[in-house]
């Protein structure tokens, strides 16, 4: 039997996974150059197994310049010589394997690097030829084409679109990039384009990858047609329901997941796929349907105010969506992309995330204390729910954003987009600390690519290993005994006291939040965990319990 032969037993495995998602430059570095490689993640196969998670998501590793984190991929098919090789990749996934952990990568369809070979020989083609129909390229407005095309903004600045150079240094067309001008993007009419995707999916999965995540599956097709709309910002708010918009959402992207799906159905078991699709929530379903995607992430508990009420509506909105496309629901709190939430349950509600990071993380100053009890207790809530829990590295930790991270550190391309203005990012990708002391707290033996602060040390799995109470046992215990009672996908809701928010699953598992400040009586029954200690049987503010009444 090969090693990995587990995995064709359950198509259905990803259903109820815990996915934890490493952050593959900011894990754990094996050889002393300060950025987390593949061996790095390799030595800490053990580690995911203890913690018990299911999968991990690599966020991408592909040889790229780095300007927006490795999301700027230059050839989809290799690793990043300073993160391994793919020999080190085919090593890694196989210890997963046998340690009974899946493996889920990360495919970014929407753009490229400027650096791919696709995009080289495009800078050197002329306007109109095939090389340059594989992006998308316009000429520009005004007298000598001075102008860009028109005036859409990018997601990380002023505008979306970057003129060429020619080779003899006339200034020429100008390319799209709804990212970083270092991310062109693709031209989805092309076949090659398609094509080229399906290779590269196909690539991945011959390698063993069980799943796929794939990066802003909403964008993809585009109706570049003049004349252009007026976008003032890409706020999903103003994304219509109908599928009208020029640049998200459209009807043509699901076609793509469709061919896509077709290839993920060949193997057994069928590799599966979550969207990170920023569109209104009802149209979700779309992409995390059987046909396409399979799956979508839910990002509505990561931006929701700490609030029983609140919470409770979301969870009942999107296990009603996941039902209605067949899948199961998705659930998340951090990312690599938002500030961890033990520091966003420390603010008010409505802080400005990123003028908080502008003031170093003083202004408004957050309270660790409450912010990490909100963390644990929310982080038990959405293991308690049906449906995958996504995990971010460090949050097992509970570590906090480094929100002061000084501005010649900072590698986020937003920083520059932006003028300096907002901070973007690194906060949540700074190096994991491994040891309480030693070279940048064991990740590696020469220093860290972002700095971690001293307190890190506080924060380190050394320090929490074995610790009663701690948060890494906390998570250790809660994805055990999940994996233990986890039946079937239904949820009850029982009726609960004000500021409480308390459910049952199958086989009399209960789990009870209090988003108050007050302790609450629990429920009847038997307390098997619990996020703070329980005193007379009352449940301290901002925790959760999980009572088992079988
Ligand atoms: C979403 C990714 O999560 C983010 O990190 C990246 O900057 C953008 N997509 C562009 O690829």
């Amino acid at each position: 039997m090969e090693p990995n032969d587990f995995r064709a037993e359950d198509g259905n495995w990803w259903r109820q996974a815990v996915v934890y998602q490493v952050y593959p430059r900011s894990f754990k570095d094996s050889n002393a150059d300060g950025l987390g490689d593949v061996r790095g993640i390799t030595s800490k196969v053990e580690y995911l197994a203890t913690l018990g998670v299911d999968a991990i998501w690599l966020s991408p590793f592909y040889p790229s310049a780095l300007a927006d984190g490795g999301y700027d991929v230059a050839d989809y098919r290799d690793v990043d010589p300073k993160l391994g090789t793919l020999a080190d990749f085919d090593s890694m996934i196989s210890e997963c394997h046998q340690r009974g952990i899946r493996v889920f990568v990360d495919i970014v369809p929407n753009h490229s690097s400027d650096l791919h070979s696709w995009f080289q020989e495009a800078l050197v083609s002329e306007p109109g030829s095939a090389a340059r129909d594989r992006y998308i390229f316009r000429d520009g407005k005004g007298e000598n084409g001075d102008l860009p095309p028109n005036d859409w903004p990018s997601h990380f600045g002023p505008s979306a679109w970057t003129r060429t150079t020619t080779s003899s240094g006339v200034p020429g067309q100008w390319y799209l990039h709804l990212f970083a001008p270092e991310q062109p993007d693709f031209n989805w009419d092309n076949t090659e384009v398609i094509e080229d995707f399906k290779h590269t999916i196909r690539f991945w999965s011959d390698r063993g990858v069980d799943g796929f995540r794939i990066d802003v599956a909403h964008a993809l097709t585009k109706d570049m047609s003049e004349p252009y709309p007026k976008i003032r910002d890409f706020d999903v708010k103003r994304i219509p329901v109908d599928g009208s918009h020029h640049l998200f959402d459209r009807d043509q992207t699901l076609e793509i997941y469709r061919g896509w799906r077709e290839i993920f159905n060949t193997y057994n078991p069928p590799r599966v796929a979550v969207a990170e699709a920023s569109v209104p929530t009802r149209r979700r379903p779309r992409y995390s349907s059987p046909d396409t995607l399979g799956q979508a992430f839910n990002f509505d508990l990561m931006v929701m105010p700490w609030s029983a009420a609140k919470f409770k509506k979301s969870i009942d909105l999107n296990l009603d969506l996941a039902a209605k496309s067949g899948s199961s629901s998705t659930w998340v709190l951090s990312n690599h992309d938002v500030v961890r939430h033990a520091s966003r349950y420390g603010l008010p509600s409505r802080t400005n995330y990123d003028t908080w990071l502008m003031s170093d993380g003083t202004s408004p100053a957050p309270d660790g204390e409450l912010g990490l009890a909100r963390a644990r207790a929310a982080t038990m809530l959405i293991l308690a729910l049906p449906g995958s829990t996504y995990l971010y590295q460090g949050e097992e930790l509970g570590l906090p954003e480094v929100a002061n991270l000084p501005a010649e550190a900072l590698q986020d391309p937003m920083w520059m987009q932006y003028g300096m203005t907002r901070k973007g990012r690194d906060g949540c990708r700074v190096p994991l600390p491994w040891n309480q002391q030693g070279s940048s707290f064991g990740f590696g033996d020469n220093g860290a690519h972002l700095p971690q602060p001293d307190w890190f040390s506080d924060y380190s799995v050394e320090i929490q290993d074995g610790v009663m109470g701690s948060t890494l046992e906390l998570y250790r215990s809660a994805i055990a005994l999940r994996k233990k009672l986890q039946a079937a996908e239904d949820l009850t809701w029982v009726k609960s006291p004000r500021n409480t928010v308390h459910f049952s699953r199958p086989g009399g598992w209960h789990s009870f939040t209090n988003f108050g400040a007050k302790p609450v009586t629990l429920p009847a029954g038997t307390i098997i965990l619990a996020s703070a200690p329980v005193v007379d049987g009352k449940l301290p503010g901002n925790s959760t319990a999980w009572v088992t009444t079988a």
